[in-house]
C-alpha cells in the first residue's frame, strides 16, 4: 500500500542539473507528455528564470509568465495555458535579468503561488535552470522527487556531483534520481550510473536511485524545430520508450512521506 502523500495528491517531480544544456527541458517535455498519455493531469512549470524555452518545446504561445505573477500584474491561474499535447504550462520568464537571479524568498513565494492551484493537477514537473542557484536549490527542495539530469561528458560529471554534493552537505536531502541522458545505448547509462553512484556513496555518503536512462537521438533537434515532443514525433523509437519507461518508474515510487523541512509546493492541502 502506498503512502499518503504529504502535499495533496499532487505528484511533484524537480528536474536539474549541474551543468547546462544536457537535457532537462526535453526530458521535462517527454515526461509531461508521456505522464498525460497515461491519462493524468500535468502542470509544467518552467522555472527556467532567465532563459526559459519550454513554451517553444511545446509549441505553446503564452503571454503571460511567472515573472508577471512575481510582478503582481496578474494571478498564476491567468498565465497557465493548455498545449495539444495534454500539458498544461506555466511559461518562464526569458531575456528578463532581474529574474535570472531569484532569491530564495521570492522563490518561496512562486512555491506559494501554487497552492491556489489546489488538487487541480495529478502531476507537477518543474523544469529549473542550469547550476546552483538558491532558487534552483528552493525548487528542488519544495519537491517530492529530485532528479539530476547528466550526459558522460566529464563536465556534466562534475557538475553534477557539485549540485548533489550541496544538496546533501548544505541541504540535507537525500533521495535522489540521477537520469543519464544521450547514452549511445543502456549499458553505457548503467556505467554512468553507477560511476556517480560510487562517487556519491564515498564522498557523501548518499545513494542515487535508477531508473532507466535516455539515448542520444539526433531526431531531438528536429522535434525542437518542430515544437513537438519525441514521444509524438517518433513514439516507437527507442527514446521514447526510455522517457515513457522513466515516467512509468517515477509514478510507481511511494509518494514521500517526510516532509524536507522547506516550503513544499501543494504543501499541506487534503
Ligand atoms: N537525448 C538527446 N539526444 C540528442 N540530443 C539531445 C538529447 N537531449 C537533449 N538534446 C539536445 O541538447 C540540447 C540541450 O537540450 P535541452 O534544452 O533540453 O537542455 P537543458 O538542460 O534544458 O538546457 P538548459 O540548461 O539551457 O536549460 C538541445 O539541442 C537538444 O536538442
Ligand atoms: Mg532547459
Amino acid at each position: 500500500m502506498q503512502s499518503k502523500a504529504l502535499n495533496s495528491g499532487t505528484r511533484t517531480i524537480c528536474i536539474a542539473s549541474g551543468k547546462g544544456g544536457v537535457g532537462k527541458t526535453t526530458l521535462s517535455i517527454n515526461l509531461a507528455t508521456a505522464i498525460a498519455e497515461q491519462g493524468k493531469s500535468v502542470l509544467y512549470f518552467d522555472a527556467d528564470m532567465g532563459l526559459a524555452n519550454a513554451q517553444i518545446g511545446l509549441g505553446v504561445d503564452s503571454v503571460g509568465n511567472i515573472g508577471h505573477v512575481m510582478n503582481g500584474l496578474v494571478r498564476l491561474d491567468d498565465i497557465i495555458v493548455k498545449s495539444s499535447f495534454g500539458v498544461d504550462l506555466v511559461a518562464g520568464a526569458s531575456g528578463v535579468e532581474a529574474l535570472a537571479s531569484v532569491g530564495r524568498v521570492e522563490s518561496a513565494r512562486i512555491i506559494q503561488a501554487f497552492s491556489g492551484l489546489s488538487n487541480r493537477y495529478d502531476v507537477l514537473i518543474v523544469d529549473c535552470a542550469a547550476g546552483i542557484s538558491s532558487s534552483v536549490l528552493s525548487f528542488l527542495q519544495a519537491c517530492e522527487e529530485r532528479v539530476v539530469v547528466g550526459t558522460a561528458e566529464l563536465s556534466s560529471i562534475a557538475d553534477a556531483y557539485a549540485l548533489l554534493k550541496v544538496m546533501v552537505n548544505d541541504y540535507r536531502l537525500d533521495d535522489f534520481i540521477y537520469l543519464p541522458n544521450q547514452v549511445d545505448n543502456e549499458q553505457q547509462g548503467v556505467r554512468l550510473f553507477e560511476s556517480m553512484d560510487n562517487v556519491v556513496g564515498n564522498f557523501l555518503n548518499a545513494s542515487l536511485h535508477y531508473l532507466g536512462s535516455v539515448s542520444k537521438d539526433p531526431m531531438v533537434n528536429l522535434s525542437w524545430q518542430k515544437s513537438t515532443p519525441m514521444l509524438r514525433l517518433a513514439p516507437s523509437a527507442v527514446i521514447a520508450s526510455n522517457f515513457r519507461q522513466v515516467a512509468k518508474a517515477l509514478l510507481a515510487r511511494p509518494a514521500a512521506t517526510q516532509p524536507s523541512g522547506a516550503v513544499q509546493f501543494f504543501m499541506g492541502q487534503t
